[in-house]
Formats: structure tokens, C-alpha cells, sequence
């Protein structure tokens, strides 16, 4: 499978069936649509957390109140620029409407870190994702690799470094509150991180012919501790707070963000706060684009719970990396199961 025959497959719209390659197994399917909006997600306001005692604690009791139940809130008022929202927003459509040649100049392939690539092979899974991505390491600043940022369209690289600086700022400000709510003093999230990390992951989600038979994005948790998602209006993030019999549809709401909790801001809370339960639909009738800034502590950080009280039991049995925590999450959404199967057909072929 190679990135140039998928982008040709995603790109055309004219094909009335869907390609194998792309089909789910029955109980992966989407059984809720993409645009039938549920309004369960807490909706939080920020303003007022900055400069009222009041506002904030009651920010802070609806913050909670949502990573308990769901792990996942909407974020309004949050000091993110409309305009910058609008601009990076434009940038990242212009991206994925230019041609495939163009695209596929920043293609992730041979260990390169960052860059263009297509739907879901290139972690190994048998079945692709109906989606296109662009992703690439923000921060630490030094990560950044400026020559796999596509430096078309015009001004995508200026403004992909405010937004991922303004997301940053963000994020530090949600952790606080978090930590707050936790009893904790108020950088403890941010200190276990030793130095937050931030990827970008620009999706893109082509219309597609038959949309109950796949996903854009198939079910997973973030492995970081908390990530920041932009959506358009058109609708297709799904989560699930009991174990995914019941997928609802988040309602898209314009300069709102979806703040959800990793794995990572799971172990540090002891489990208290959920890491959501989420995938991507897509839809025959419009395109759709997502925008993820993953937020992730050093890879030497020491994952373990933060406040172990008296008798309690942690979730983990002992201290370890995040890079080892992340690779036991690789090897459990890399499903195994299937793995075998696929491996197991491909040998009688
Ligand atoms: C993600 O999980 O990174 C993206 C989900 C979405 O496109 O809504
Ligand atoms: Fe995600």
C-alpha cells in the first residue's frame, strides 16, 4: 500500500462502492451518524478564570465534574483569536486541496518524523482510515523540523506557529485548574511533564461513498496527558463514557474546542479523570477537517499516580517512562487480534 494509490482512492468521489481496503468489521461500524448531535458534553466557559475567584472555582468544579464523567469537555471563551481560528482553519483546507503531487512531496515514509501521510498505514493496521493527516512535532522548539512543514499554501508555517503556541499557552492554563481541582498544587501536571510536548495532527476526511461501512479515524484513547482538538462544523468526533456500546456524536460548536484527557492525565490522576473513549465518522455529503494539538510530557517522564492517599490503591504497580507507558498503548490500538488474522491471510494467499 502505498500513499499515492490511497490519496487517489480517498480523492475519488466519483466511486459508488467503498475499497476493501477501507471496510470495518461489523462491530467496529458506525451505528450513530455523523450529524446526530448530542448536547451530554459539558460546555465550559473560561471567561472570568483568570481574574475571579469565584469564576474559577466554579470553572474548576464543571472541569471536574466533566473528566470524571467523560473526559472530555468543550472549551468557549477561551482566548484563542477568532481570526487565528479562521486562519488556520483556511490553511489547512487550502493544504489538503492541493494536488496529490504536491502533498505527497512531505510524505512520512523511511523513519521521517512529521509530515504528509495517508490514512492508517503506516501504523501497521490492517484497515485504513478513511482520512488524510498532516502531523509534525511544535514543541519543544528544537523538535521542530522545519523542512517536512509544507511550505505551501502561502503562510501555513507563520501561522501554524502562533496557533501552536496560543494552543500551548491553553493547555498550560487547563492543566493548572486540573492540578487545582486535584488538591495539588497548581503546576503538578505541568511538572510531571518535566517540559510539555506538543504534536499538531491536521485531519482531513474526504466525503466517502459509503460512510456506514468505515471510519475516518478508528477507536482510541490519546496517550498524552491532554489534547486539544478544533473541529468545522460539519460534525463526526464520537466518544463513549461506558466501555463503547453507546457512541454519541459531539455537537460542533464554531471557536469552541474539544479538550479531551490521555492516558497520560488518566495514570497522573489516579484514574480519576477518564482518558476518552474516541473515533472519527465521516459522511457522503461534505468533507470534514479536525484540527489536534496533542499535548505529551518528555519521554523520559516517570508516569505514576500524583496523589496516592492513605490506603488507596494506584492504578499503576509501578513508576514508569512515558515512552514505555506509550508503547504498551501502541501494541493494545495496534490490536493484535487482527493483526494475526491479517498475517494469517496473507500467508495462503
Ligand atoms: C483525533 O482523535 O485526533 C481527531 C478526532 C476528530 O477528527 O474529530
Ligand atoms: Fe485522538
Amino acid at each position: 500500500l502505498d500513499a499515492s494509490t490511497l490519496i487517489t482512492t480517498l480523492a475519488g468521489e466519483e466511486n459508488a462502492t467503498l475499497d476493501s481496503r477501507f471496510i470495518r468489521d461489523e462491530d467496529e461500524r458506525p451505528n450513530v451518524a455523523y450529524n446526530q448531535f448530542s448536547d451530554e458534553i459539558p460546555i465550559i466557559s473560561l471567561k472570568g478564570l483568570l481574574d475571579d475567584d469565584d469564576k474559577r472555582a466554579e470553572i474548576c468544579n464543571k472541569m471536574v465534574e466533566a473528566c470524571e464523567d467523560w473526559g472530555v469537555f468543550q472549551v468557549v471563551h477561551h482566548g484563542v483569536d477568532d481570526k487565528l481560528i479562521s486562519d488556520m482553519t483556511d490553511l489547512a483546507t487550502a493544504f489538503f486541496h492541493l494536488p496529490p503531487e504536491e502533498k505527497l512531496r512531505f510524505e512520512m515514509s523511511g523513519g521521517k518524523k512529521g509530515g504528509f501521510f495517508m490514512s492508517s498505514h503506516l501504523q501497521g493496521q490492517p484497515v485504513q482510515n478513511w482520512r488524510e493527516v498532516m502531523g509534525y512535532f511544535t514543541y519543544p522548539i528544537e523538535a521542530r523540523d522545519y523542512s517536512r512543514w509544507p511550505d505551501k499554501p502561502e503562510g501555513w508555517r507563520d501561522v501554524t506557529e502562533i496557533y501552536s503556541e496560543k494552543l500551548m499557552e491553553l493547555a498550560y492554563k487547563l492543566l493548572e485548574v486540573l492540578s487545582e481541582a486535584m488538591g495539588l498544587e497548581k503546576d503538578a501536571f505541568a511538572k510531571a511533564c518535566v517540559n510539555m510536548e506538543q504534536r499538531l495532527i491536521v485531519n482531513f476526511y474526504p466525503k466517502c461513498p459509503q460512510p456506514d461501512l468505515t471510519l475516518g479515524l478508528n477507536r482510541h484513547t490519546d496517550p498524552g496527558i491532554i489534547s486539544v482538538l478544533l473541529q468545522d462544523q460539519v460534525g463526526g468526533l464520537q466518544v463513549t463514557r461506558d466501555g463503547g456500546k453507546t457512541w454519541i456524536t459531539v455537537q460542533p460548536i464554531q471557536g469552541a474546542f474539544v479538550v479531551n484527557l490521555g492516558d497520560h492525565g488518566h495514570y497522573l490522576s489516579n484514574g480519576r479523570f477518564k482518558n476518552a473513549d474516541h473515533r472519527a465518522v465521516v459522511n457522503s455529503n461534505s468533507s470534514r477537517l479536525s484540527i489536534a494539538t496533542l499535548q505529551y510530557p518528555v519521554a523520559q517522564a516517570v508516569v505514576y499516580p500524583l496523589p496516592i492517599q492513605e490506603g488507596e490503591k494506584a492504578v499503576l504497580d509501578e513508576p514508569i517512562t512515558f515512552s514505555k507507558m506509550y508503547m504498551k498503548t501502541m501494541i493494545k490500538e495496534i490490536e493484535l487480534p487482527k493483526l494475526n488474522k491479517l498475517a494469517k491471510e496473507q500467508d495462503s494467499l
